[in-house]
């Protein structure tokens, strides 16, 4: 891959990628399909669209890989990565919330003392239990957070809640709200004419 082109990253898979497709094409930028490749060039100029684990784009944006990324909020913070935010782009709206099983004996957030919390994102999670001087065990995994607790390895789970499906079909319900989220525009400081106009047309 060329050095010199510029790069934009979205999500390979998962709810934010269509509307970051949308998002772009409403730019006016068009990509070429390319079979599976994770890597799309632009119909118009040296522009390349690379599709990655969200997990991993604040990396990338942070270390100046890529010029500008789509990300969720709530990843871009789990992740403490250096990446500014250039627009709020207003799908992918959710909540990262503590719930926990709807006769659980915990209401409260201070009921959380001495339990143990699953979770995909504990940086954030730890530092709410800091703010709120909770003291829990924060198990982390990687997915499938919901069943944690019918199948007893956790108590309360901290997740993104979008339509609130999930959690009711594993009857769970929230007892507090750690942080809105929605898709973001993030690009880094590096900075040149080509990147400039990119920008501009992103922001538009
Ligand atoms: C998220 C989250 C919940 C689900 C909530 O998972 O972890 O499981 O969405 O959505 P709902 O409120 O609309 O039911 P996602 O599908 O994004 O996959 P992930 O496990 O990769 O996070």
């Amino acid at each position: 891959m060329k050095k010199n082109r510029l790069k934009i990253a979205i999500q390979k898979k998962g709810r934010l990628r269509e509307s970051s497709l949308n998002f772009l094409t409403s730019c006016g930028l068009k990509f070429i399909p390319n079979g599976c490749s994770l890597i799309q060039k632009s119909e118009q100029g040296e522009i390349d669209l690379i599709f990655l684990r969200d997990d991993d784009i604040p990396e990338y944006v942070s270390r100046g890989i890529v010029d500008f990324a789509i990300i969720g909020r709530n990843v871009l913070l789990e992740k403490q990565m250096a990446a500014k935010t250039i627009r709020e782009l207003n799908f992918a709206k959710c909540v990262l919330l503590i719930a926990v099983p709807i006769n659980s004996l915990i209401k409260k957030p201070k009921d959380l003392n001495n339990k143990r919390i699953a979770t995909t994102y504990p940086q954030l999670l730890k530092q709410y239990l800091i703010k709120n001087n909770i003291n829990s065990t924060i198990i982390q995994i990687s997915g499938s957070v919901e069943i944690t607790p019918e199948l007893d390895l956790a108590d309360a789970i901290c997740d993104i809640v979008q339509t609130g499906n999930t959690l009711k079909i594993h009857k769970l319900k929230p007892i507090d709200n750690i942080l809105e989220s929605q898709a973001l525009l993030v690009t880094n400081n590096s900075m040149n004419y080509a990147k400039q106009k990119l920008k501009e047309l992103l922001l538009k």
